[in-house]
């Protein structure tokens, strides 16, 4: 597994691979790794691609006061899990690799950007956005793979997409949970034992907003947002958000059906967490 922190060898390596006909397949990180970024990996191995991992903590997409310098990072530990992956190659450049100051340039999508995260976080997705731009024109993969935990990134992301025309096919992958129901996160590493099981309480509301639908057939949205925010108000957290989704566009609807969702996001202690569930 080569290891790489210059976009140029990274490039070098990804052509030789380019060259000898495989699929490139590349999942970008902030690294501190989990089963969550390791189910996006194991997704590009199975389609036989050439897999690359990006590890940066992207200081554009951290707001003044949230969390960029106790974003936890253990790089040797998250080499030693793609290795035993069989990562082909990971790229961990360095802040003044990946932005060669005075850095001008940057991405940003209106409208949906500024809904439910974008709300929370202004100026959030123009960072995501930059950087991946960046990495996408750096890696030059065939397929990148985003999870659907972060929702609203991936809908973003799938929209930039499309709207630049990269030659980029997006592939989405389920939110990977913990055994107790809480989704993977390295987020998560923040909680002590107390707030973590406080925190369950997001999980539960949108699986019981699920029962609903699939079992209740209650599609009602209101119905269920009221549900859901009825079960996270009854805990000691705060809620931020929780609202039924179109997933092309975020925009809010009347009655859940295919291609929307419900997401969420709550604050416990100084802890923010997302989550959510779609119907796809
Ligand atoms: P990061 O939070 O490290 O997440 C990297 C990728 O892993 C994202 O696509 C995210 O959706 C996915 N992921 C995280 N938790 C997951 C879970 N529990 N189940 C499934 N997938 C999960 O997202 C970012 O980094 C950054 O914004 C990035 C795209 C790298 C740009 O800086």
């Amino acid at each position: 597994m080569k290891v790489l922190d210059k976009k140029s060898d990274i490039r070098s390596e990804i052509e030789d691979a380019r060259r000898s006909g495989k699929k490139i397949g590349f999942v970008p990180t902030m690294g501190f790794l989990h089963q969550g970024h390791i189910s996006l990996i194991r997704r590009a191995k199975e389609d036989g691609c050439f897999t690359i991992v990006s590890i940066f903590v992207n200081p554009l997409q951290f707001r003044p006061g949230e969390d960029f310098h106790r974003y936890p990072r253990d790089t040797n530990r998250d080499l030693s899990m793609l290795e035993s992956e069989s990562v082909d190659a990971v790229f961990t450049p360095s802040t003044e690799e990946m932005y060669k100051k005075p850095h001008l340039t940057e991405v940003s999508l209106s409208n949906i950007s500024e809904k439910l995260e974008g709300a929370f976080r202004p100026g959030h997705f123009r960072g995501v956005c930059t950087v991946v731009t960046k990495l996408f024109n750096i890696v030059k993969p065939d397929r990148a793979y985003f999870g659907w935990k972060d929702a609203q990134q991936l809908i973003i992301i799938k929209k930039m997409v499309s709207d630049l025309d990269f030659n980029i096919e997006i592939i989405p992958a389920p939110t990977v949970r913990d055994p107790d129901g809480l989704a993977a996160s390295s987020r998560n590493t923040y909680l002590s034992l107390q707030e973590r099981k406080r925190a369950l309480v997001l999980s539960r509301a949108l699986q019981k907003i699920k029962e609903m639908v699939e079992f209740q057939q209650i599609t009602d949205a209101a119905a269920l947002i009221e549900c859901g925010k009825e079960i996270i108000n009854s805990e000691n957290v705060e809620l931020q958000y929780l609202e039924a989704v179109e997933l092309e566009n975020l925009e809010p609807v009347h009655t859940i059906k295919k291609n929307t969702g419900v997401l969420g996001a709550i604050k416990v202690g100084n802890v923010r967490l997302i989550d959510n569930i779609i119907w796809e």
